[in-house]
């Protein structure tokens, strides 16, 4: 595997999932593939489970790690071509790129959507020029439409879980005071789609995800009849994807907090959320402290998606 953006460069889902389960049976047993390599982790936007995660997989296989905040220390980075930079950027990604190529085998970038232009975010202009121009494998760290080492760690999480041999999943939308990129819940429907389950997706109306990531994917704005014989339920915030709207708030319409009532609607599911979660407008209090909640699994198993994505670039180059 070169890079790793998408679920489609991962391949058969089953086979990565028990490729998962070796590694974490024993995560030190690929230490010889990582020796005198180095891994270049450049965050655009804050992080806590990522940078630590995949941090720690790359140390399991015995590698090198520099990471760059580009926003603390680095020069500040232009991204458009033809711009005259007379403003406070005084160097552009064009030059940067190529130059942290210079000083690793592996890159890691993580780039929100930034809500200036949807041809831009959905195009992934930031991930695809480091692809284009570092001459290195690039893997994604959360970028502006997908977050596929999150909805890696959520199926490897599901596959540990679940009871039935083909559980209903449910994604919803659940209410945030700012706007969010729609990464992690596209990402989650575009695996939960290749994977096997019933997946279906509740939100508002106005809050449709592109219809790309939806597919035929049934989409309830109704959270209750959705919910309705979940075995997991996926909250996650997300802003309006739908043009004139784009990365806009439309609601924060808290009876869409996933609470104990609605869990109880629900065959007994267990919770999932990507974290951070703002308690008490996404979950209360309750629901996340239960033992039905698989919030911290899911966190443990992002070392095991990153140790997987990362073995299989080494072991491409
Ligand atoms: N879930 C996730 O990606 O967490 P961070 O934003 O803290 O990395």
């Amino acid at each position: 595997m070169r890079n790793f953006t998408t679920v489609a460069d991962i391949g058969d889902l089953k086979k990565a999932v028990e490729e998962a389960m070796a590694v974490k049976a024993d995560r030190f047993a690929y230490q010889h593939l990582g020796r005198n390599k180095t891994l270049m982790m450049i965050f655009f936007n804050s992080s806590l489970r990522t940078r630590l995660s995949t941090q720690k997989a790359a140390m399991n296989l015995g590698m090198n790690t520099i990471v760059l905040d580009v926003n603390q220390g680095a020069w500040k980075l232009e991204t458009e071509r033809g711009v005259i930079m007379d403003g406070d950027k005084p160097e552009h990604l064009l030059e940067a790129i190529p130059v942290m190529g210079c000083y690793c085998d592996v890159i890691g970038v993580r780039s929100f959507a930034r809500f200036e232009s949807k041809a831009d975010d959905y195009n992934e202009l930031i991930l695809n020029q480091f692809i284009k121009y570092s001459g290195r494998p690039v893997f994604s760290m959360e970028a502006a439409t997908r977050h596929p080492l999150q909805s890696f760690a959520d199926l490897i999480t599901i596959e540990e879980y679940k009871t039935k041999e083909r559980p209903k999943v449910v994604l919803t939308w659940a209410p945030h005071p700012k706007a969010l990129p729609q990464a992690v819940p596209n990402s989650f429907a575009e695996w939960m789609r290749a994977a096997d389950v019933e997946f279906v997706i509740a939100n508002p109306e106005g809050y449709d995800l592109a219809p790309e990531f939806v597919g035929d994917t049934k989409v309830y704005h109704d959270q209750d009849e959705a919910l309705r014989g979940a075995d997991f339920v996926y909250a996650k915030n997300w802003s309006a994807y739908a043009d004139p709207n784009y990365g806009k708030v439309l609601s924060t319409d808290r009876s869409w907090t996933v609470t104990a009532e609605k869990m109880a609607l629900t065959d007994n599911a267990y919770f999932m959320h990507c974290l951070p979660v703002r308690r008490n407008m996404i979950v209360s209090d309750d629901v996340i402290e239960s033992p039905r909640s698989l919030v911290i699994p899911e966190a443990a198993n992002r070392e095991i998606s990153a140790e997987v994505v990362l073995k299989r670039i080494l072991e491409s180059l």
